[in-house]
């Protein structure tokens, strides 16, 4: 059921590989809540053609590519944007995320740091690049409102999640930051929104996804949230019903994020002695 919570409203989403990214998701809620949007990814990512799909179900939404880690690119994307909406944008989803040690079973104890640079400016400096920018040319709209996805471990140790959990980390301090700087210019606010593991190409990389992401479950009273749950998350921050939320960091977890432990958890254990 839609309820045109983004009617009127313009949005550039990142990060839409196929169906089965939360980006993918955000774009269809945001679409069918009556936002207009541009979609971009890396030239690569769109190489595959899956996005095309994605733009015809949203009313042939341009596709614009970007790699976040050039200036160039984003630059390009946010003046073509501006050109294709005629003024500034109402909201932005950055939904990217990258770790070539984890690609290359690389642990948190042996990192390559060409790899470790490589994820710390694809999955967060490039927010704040993308922030600066849109600050510089005046790109969002008064009491726009800009999202970008993160995990718990950015928080609290996972092993597994490697060095993106220092990515996620710094991705939510540049949140903070620029949240203050753009609010104070804008009233521009700017949320992190802390996903439940979700199956995804990004998510799956991760070592032992399928066990952890069963953990996930048993350890979050309302169960994992799905992609399609963020998606309608997401919808409420881009609209003007969060005017006053900015330089959060929002779990959107089913309960994992406060809960010590559960029944179903502690029966697996005593399975297990
Ligand atoms: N899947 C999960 O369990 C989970 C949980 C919490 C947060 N997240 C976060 O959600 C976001 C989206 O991930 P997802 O799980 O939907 O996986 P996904 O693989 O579908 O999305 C990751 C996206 O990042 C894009 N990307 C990578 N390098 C890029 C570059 N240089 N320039 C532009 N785009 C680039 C990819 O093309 C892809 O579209 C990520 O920030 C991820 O960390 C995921």
């Amino acid at each position: 059921m839609a309820y045109n919570l983004l009617k009127g409203k313009k949005g550039i989403i990142f990060g839409a590989l196929n169906d089965q990214s939360i980006a993918w998701k955000i774009a269809e809620k945001c679409y069918e809540e009556g936002a207009q949007i541009v979609l971009t990814n890396a030239p690569i990512a769109l190489r595959m053609g899956e996005i095309n799909k994605l733009a015809e179900a949203c009313g042939n939404a341009p596709v614009i590519p970007a790699d976040v880690t050039s200036n160039d690119d984003l630059k390009n994307l946010l003046q073509k944007s501006l050109e294709h909406f005629g003024g500034p944008v109402n909201f932005i989803l950055h939904s990217v995320g990258m770790s070539m040690n984890m690609r290359k079973n690389n642990p948190y104890t042996s990192l390559n740091y060409d790899f470790t640079h490589k994820t710390f400016d694809i999955s967060a400096i490039s927010f704040h690049r993308l922030l600066q920018l849109a600050y510089q040319m005046d790109a969002i709209s008064e009491w726009g409102s800009v999202v970008a996805l993160t995990y718990i471990a950015a928080q609290r140790v996972f092993p597994d999640y490697n060095e993106m959990a220092d990515a996620k980390a710094l991705l939510e301090s540049i949140t903070r930051s620029f949240g203050f700087q753009y609010a104070k210019k804008k009233k521009v606010r700017i949320n992190t929104v802390s996903q439940s593991p979700t199956r995804t190409t990004a998510g799956s990389g991760v070592k032992g996804f399928e066990g952890f992401i069963s953990f996930a479950e048993k350890m979050s009273p309302l169960g994992n949230a799905t992609a399609e749950d963020c998606a309608d998350y997401c919808v409420t921050l881009f609209s003007d019903l969060t005017k006053m939320v900015t330089m959060q960091n929002l779990f959107h977890d089913g309960g994992f994020s406060f809960t010590g432990v559960t029944a179903e958890v502690i029966e697996q254990m005593e399975k297990s002695l």
